[in-house]
């Protein structure tokens, strides 16, 4: 089985390619390997999965660009699409709402109309909790989400119904999966955990927005990848799937626990809360234990501890890494 995976260099790409290689699968990567946060932390992540030793290879490819991927779609055949590839910040969709729009909607409508073209029936999504503002906990997947209070989770929107649209007219299997608040090693700068980390090693105030009990349903990244692995060989049809923790707790707690594995005290610089940011996310996962047979095996405690042992192993490069 050969699939593709856009945003192959992403955080979540990279560790969801890593399994599929590991699970012997044939897969080809694409990532336009953007600047929207430091590019090298990308390239680190292709040189891992080059160097996994599986089936892989990667093109440099945007999704935006319809002429460029037919030219993947010709080169190599493919079973599965996973979509991986987006802008996901949700305050950097305020500034530049235009390649929100161009990427996270119209780069999906390019992958679907390239899969329906190669008759290629399996559509895997990545979503987002951010679509839940404004509904009750713990988030269910049958909630309406009919409004985003962000460009970020209104092109996400966009991108969840165009795939329905798909699998409404030509009976495309497309498992769209919203994740929550994703973690781990190698993560994403533009995230706070890591800047956190960063600016406590490096004696610099940490930026909390608010007073820091907002609360998250931290997701490590390999649960992710596992759910999202699933998500290809075991759902039909057109369902949504909540990928989280059940388990929300407050960025206090995990600057708490940075604080501990970094063995060093944080200074705050309190910044005010964003009213395109969500107080609380908490996922209903019973869909995916049951859809899926997933659920999240990595406590936060345990995570963090690896995404501190990460940080202190690689703190040489990271120092220069812009925040
Ligand atoms: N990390 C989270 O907490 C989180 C939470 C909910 C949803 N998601 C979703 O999961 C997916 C992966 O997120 P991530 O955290 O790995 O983000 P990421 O930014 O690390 O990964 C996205 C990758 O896509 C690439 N990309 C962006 N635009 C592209 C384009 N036009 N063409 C080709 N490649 C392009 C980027 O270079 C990047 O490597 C995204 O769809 C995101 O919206 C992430």
């Amino acid at each position: 089985m050969n699939v593709l995976v856009t945003g192959a260099c992403g955080f979540v790409g990279w560790r969801t390619a890593s399994l599929l290689i590991e699970e012997g699968w044939s897969v080809t990567g694409i990532d336009n390997m953007n600047d929207y946060y430091d590019p090298r932390l990308k390239e680190y992540r292709l040189r891992d999965l080059k160097g996994a030793g599986g089936d892989f290879r990667f093109l440099k490819a945007d999704i935006e660009d319809f002429d460029a991927l037919s030219d993947v779609f010709k080169t190599d055949r493919f079973q599965a699409i996973i979509n991986l590839a987006a802008r996901a910040g949700v305050r950097a969709s305020i500034e530049d709402p235009f390649v929100y729009l161009r990427t996270n909607a119209g780069g999906t409508l390019n992958l679907l109309e390239l899969a329906r073209g190669h008759g290629i029936n399996k559509f895997v999504l990545a979503s987002t909790s951010s679509l839940y503002a404004g509904q009750p906990m713990p988030f269910k997947e049958t909630l309406p989400v009919n409004e985003p209070i962000s460009p970020y989770a209104a092109t996400k929107k966009s991108a969840e119904a165009l795939s329905y649209t798909y699998h409404y007219l030509y009976g495309m299997d497309v498992c769209v999966l919203r994740y929550f608040t994703v973690y781990g090693p190698a993560g994403r700068p533009d995230m706070s955990y890591f800047r956190f980390m960063k600016w406590i090693d490096e004696g610099h105030p940490i930026e909390v927005f608010g007073d820091g009990s907002q609360k998250r349903d931290f997701t490590h990244v390999d649960d992710i990848a596992k759910g999202t692995v699933l998500a290809l060989q075991k759902t039909t049809g057109y369902e949504i799937v909540n990928l989280g923790n059940n388990k929300p707790f407050e960025l206090n707690y995990m600057i708490g626990l940075i604080e501990e594995n970094l063995g060093k005290k944080s200074v705050r610089k309190e910044s005010a809360f964003h009213k395109a940011d969500m107080k609380a996310t908490w996922a209903d996962i019973g869909k995916a234990k049951r859809l899926l047979g997933w659920s999240p095996s990595i406590t936060l405690e345990e995570g963090m501890k690896r995404v501190a042992e990460w940080y202190l192993e690689n703190r040489g490069w990271l120092r220069d890494i812009r925040l």
